[in-house]
């Protein structure tokens, strides 16, 4: 296998050709360091594992890992901006941040030597998707404290790529430089890519012409049926990124295109869990749960039995050694209980994509009747849709959502291009609730 992808120059890294035991006793004896790391460099961790009775050397095996404490996206703000720092900050090469929608952003840091780790996990990630040194890669990831844009764009540039780095917005331009540069290769939320077509229309140019061959898509959840609009609308493939800030970035996991079977962890980097979200118990492997990472070689900010909130399972590899992860379904933060019942903007999606009429343009929107809670879905007809289409639409939306999750809402198909359109995440769910 090894000896067919070397003889089409696309050879696999020291850390893709690991065999499962020796990637083991890697994982080990990296955990080992990044916990002995975290308690010699940060009162928080000294704290946290002093008050559990723990020492770094209590952990023997990878097992051991459970019985340490979580940190949590709270834990990070606590000690904002820098206190989570495991080493001076003069060897801090460079900061991003989260937008923190919710109050105080979550700081992150990276040394030189982080630095160089991300760079060669999203190279790692690019070549999984098929790109390969001398392709052209547009970035239309935003460039700032957000990872995703400087996160790929060193990536792209370590594997041996020519970047763009459109970052996000001006659409009417990225449309037009991808004409004129032909990239091979684009990276941006899948919800950004859908606005790029609304342009690519726009313009009157059909992007099934386009150079490009790949998209890499993520920082947000999208489905199976994204996925298939995505590929049919632009005729390329359509491969997933997953990362998260708290742990580096964009590349913490990655889809292999010759698979499409969700992304594989990077875990000689990222060492993952899954864990019941309500009680944190361990979870036997397979089990659906929330995600958990300790970074095995972060100098800067390790992180131990980060709480990522996203839902998801570990199944084993594929294409590569390393587990992977199912494609998220959503945060724990992103559900909406609807009269008691868990609905994930991910399900509104794949129904609304199996449904003639309208484009995967959607909002929910929740209000509050009385004491009972009541979830609109607004949905865009497409432009091509006449109007009796649009009711018959909302009726059959209306129906799979019952059937389907077990909830009655209210459907509105809404005017082609009237939705607000995404140019980086999009926000799925406005809560007028109060
Ligand atoms: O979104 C990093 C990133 C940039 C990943 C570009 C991929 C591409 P944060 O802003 O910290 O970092 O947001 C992290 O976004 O916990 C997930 O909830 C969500 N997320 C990221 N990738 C995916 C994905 C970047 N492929 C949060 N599928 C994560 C679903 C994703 N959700």
């Amino acid at each position: 296998m090894t000896g067919t992808r070397e003889s089409r120059g696309e050879a696999l890294d020291a850390g893709e050709r690991l065999s499962r035991e020796e990637l083991t006793a890697l994982q080990l004896r990296r955990l080992r360091a990044t916990l002995q790391h975290a308690y010699d460099h940060v009162p928080f961790y000294r704290q946290s594992f002093d008050a559990a009775g723990l020492r770094p050397e209590d952990c023997r095996t990878l097992g051991d890992l459970a019985r340490f404490p979580f940190t949590t996206k709270a834990d990070l703000r606590d000690h904002y901006p820098f206190g989570m720092f495991a080493v001076d900050r003069s060897r801090v090469r460079r900061i991003h941040a989260s937008s923190g929608t919710t109050g105080t952003p979550t700081v992150v840091g990276y040394t030189d030597g982080d630095l160089d780790v991300w760079a060669d996990v999203v190279a790692r990630s690019i070549r999984a998707a098929g790109g390969r040194p001398g392709d052209m890669v547009h970035v239309a990831y935003g460039y700032g404290l957000f990872t995703g844009g400087l996160g790929v764009h060193y990536g792209a540039e370590r594997l041996g790529c020519t970047v763009i780095p459109a970052s996000g917005g001006m659409t009417a331009r990225q449309v037009r430089l991808i004409q004129d540069f032909r990239p091979q290769i684009i990276m941006v939320t899948p919800s950004y890519m859908l606005t790029l077509l609304d342009e690519f229309e726009r313009q009157g140019v059909d992007p099934r012409s386009t150079s490009l061959r790949v998209g890499i898509f993520g920082a947000e959840p999208w489905g199976e049926g994204m996925r298939r609009e995505i590929e049919e609308r632009f005729a390329i493939d359509a491969v997933d990124i997953y990362g998260l800030s708290e742990v580096m970035g964009p590349g913490v996991a990655q889809e292999c295109i010759e698979t499409k079977d969700g992304p594989h962890i990077w875990e000689d980097h990222f060492y993952p869990e899954i864990v019941d979200p309500v009680t944190g118990e361990v979870l036997p492997e397979g089990s659906h749960g929330e995600l958990v990472f300790t970074s095995l070689t972060k100098e800067a900010m390790p992180v131990v039995r980060y709480r990522t909130r996203d839902l998801t399972r570990l199944l084993p590899g594929t294409a590569r050694v390393f587990r992977r992860m199912e494609r998220i379904t959503g945060r724990c933060d992103d559900m909406v209980i609807v009269r008691g019942v868990n609905v994930f903007p991910s399900q509104i999606e794949e129904i609304l994509l199996r449904t003639p009429g309208v484009a995967p343009h959607f909002q929910l929107r929740l209000t509050r009747e009385g004491r009972l809670d009541r979830l609109t879905v607004r949905a865009e007809a497409r432009p091509e849709a006449a109007p009796q289409q649009r009711t018959a639409a909302a009726e059959a939306i209306a129906r799979q959502v019952k059937d389907g999750i077990g909830i009655s809402v209210t459907v509105d198909v809404v005017d082609p291009y009237s939705l607000e359109r995404s140019v980086g995440k999009i926000r799925r769910i406005v809560d007028e609730r109060g």
